[in-house]
């Protein structure tokens, strides 16, 4: 029976809370017991952190961006949404290792915003946390975002305010590294994303209604009974909350695919970024391996596969040879019936690419997850005794969509207290029936797997009733949040501040 099962599938688990580590910790500015002051955005560290970072005569990019509201085409179906400049994703920003990256934002939204920088290492207070990083950008006015980017690889961009990122708010940041491209000749960037906005409801009437029925899955019941409410066997539980009318690669839906002119034998270095709210997928393409090299920006050591899954926030590049002819790069929505689709076309032949049977066939192949991955040696740091360890128990969602970590929903001013040089293990236990790929902000961690030997990655999934170590070097001051990149989860009180203190 349905309710049964919504019940069972959103039960609250109950646990001793592992909260022994976390330390009260005063507002930023009023300092407080000696070795528990926080390092805030303003702080002299943060600075000195950036200019450290910062090689003299570093070249600077400079870039416009507007936040604007309007109809975007998505493949036949127009909807009204909010985006960067009016297009699906929006403009790519591409930069090369230690340039400063230097973006004005508009903001033309009727609501604050922010730009969140995902996944690189860069300045505190250039992170685009509100209430932790900064203030919001004010309907109507301007804020410029100016940061030296450390890495290379592949990351994106998107608000950390609310529940934006499902709407059209989200593009692309690329940065190269000067010695790539020895084992690709073209490259091509990806952005998956599920999609409702401007559809049937907001986001933010999605969420409402999430808050509203508790337990979840109930939103989305006008497409359907609960039995559509996705499920994955391999994440091992629910794969999702929402029921989304669309899933989109580059912006268009599988009917009306993007199509990218690629000659037989090239190799293409495919950038995979998962910019969805609440939809894990599986990439891969018929009849075609893929050579794994970067997750989360950072290289590992090169594998072969036929699908990879790729959670939200995550990113994987894969490079693939060109057959002839012309060749589909599906991206399968985890646990729902759908599919999204970039064309990779040879420009000298007609033929037509494969079609949904293909999609079925792809599914049935072994899917790598990023944990399997090994390290590439030249960024692995060596595992040591951590200094400090933290407990991150995740759970949820209760009665009222409320998602948690150590039992406490998101305070800014409750910090996991660690401090600058520190070796730092997060240790993420997850005690609901659905996985969530957890996030930090400023790091690249290790994920504690393969022997040792697992990725640095800065977005990973937990998986339901199974837990995750993973480690970093506390070489970048400030407040930085930690959370599930669901992103209804993270808004419903999933996510934590790891906080540097002196
Ligand atoms: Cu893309 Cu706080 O995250
Ligand atoms: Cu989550």
């Amino acid at each position: 029976m349905t309710t049964r099962r919504v019940f069972h599938r959103r039960r609250f688990l109950q646990l001793g809370v592992g909260a022994a580590a976390t330390v009260g910790l005063a507002a930023c500015s009023s300092p407080s017991r000696a070795g528990t002051t926080p390092v805030g955005p303003n702080s002299p560290k943060v600075a000195a952190a950036e200019s450290a970072r910062r090689a003299a005569g570093a070249a600077k990019t400079s870039v416009r961006l507007n936040a604007v509201t309007g109809v975007v085409d998505i493949g036949g179906v127009q909807v009204n949404t909010w985006s960067y400049g009016g297009q699906l994703p929006g403009r790519e920003i591409r930069v090369k290792r230690g340039d400063v990256l230097s973006v004005e934002l508009s903001n033309e939204l009727p609501a604050p915003t922010s730009i969140h920088w995902h996944g690189l290492a860069l300045r505190n207070d250039m992170d685009g946390v509100p209430g932790l990083t900064q203030d919001e950008i004010a309907q109507g006015s301007q804020f410029t975002y100016e940061f030296t980017v450390p890495d290379a690889g592949t990351y994106f961009f998107h608000p950390h305010s609310g529940v934006q990122l499902d709407r059209g708010l989200y593009a692309p940041l690329i940065v190269e590294d000067p010695e790539d491209g020895a084992d690709y000749d073209s490259e091509l960037v990806i952005v998956l994303d599920d999609w409702l906005d401007g559809v049937d409801r907001t986001p933010d009437e999605a969420l409402d209604e999430l808050k509203r029925n508790g337990m979840g899955g109930m939103a989305g019941m006008d497409h359907g009974s609960m039995s559509a409410m996705p499920r994955s066997t391999l994440l091992g539980g629910d794969a999702g909350d929402l029921v989304y009318p669309h899933v989109l690669a580059n912006g268009r839906t599988f009917r009306d695919p993007v199509a990218a002119e690629v000659k037989a034998g090239q190799r293409v270095r495919l950038r995979l970024i998962n910019a969805a709210a609440d939809t894990a997928f599986r990439v891969g393409l018929p009849g075609v391996r893929m050579r794994v090299t970067h997750t989360d920006g950072f290289p590992v050591k090169p594998v072969e596969a036929d699908m990879v899954m790729i959670g939200m926030g995550e990113r994987v590049d894969v490079v693939v040879t060109m057959p002839d002819g012309a060749v589909p790069v599906f991206a399968i929505a985890e646990g729902r019936d759908q599919y999204a689709q970039v064309v990779l076309r040879n420009p000298t032949t007609q033929m037509a690419p494969a079609g949904p049977e293909a999609v079925a066939e792809l599914a049935k192949l072994r899917v790598l997850m990023a944990v399997e991955l090994e390290v590439a040696d030249r960024v692995a740091v060596p595992v040591k005794q951590p200094d400090v360890v933290h407990d991150l128990v995740l759970e949820g969602p209760g009665e009222r969509y409320d998602w948690t970590i150590n039992g406490k929903p998101y305070d800014p001013k409750d910090g996991l207290p660690i401090r600058q040089g520190q070796y730092v293990r997060l240790r993420m236990k997850n005690k609901t029936t659905m996985f969530h790929p957890m996030h930090l902000h400023g790091h690249t961690f290790h994920v504690r797997a393969n022997g040792d030997r697992g990725p640095r990655k800065d977005t990973a999934l937990v998986l339901p009733g199974r837990g995750l170590d993973v480690d970093f070097v506390a070489d970048n001051p400030g407040q930085w949040l930690t959370h599930c990149h669901n992103v209804y989860h993270g808004e419903a009180g999933m996510m934590a501040v790891v906080s540097y203190v002196e």
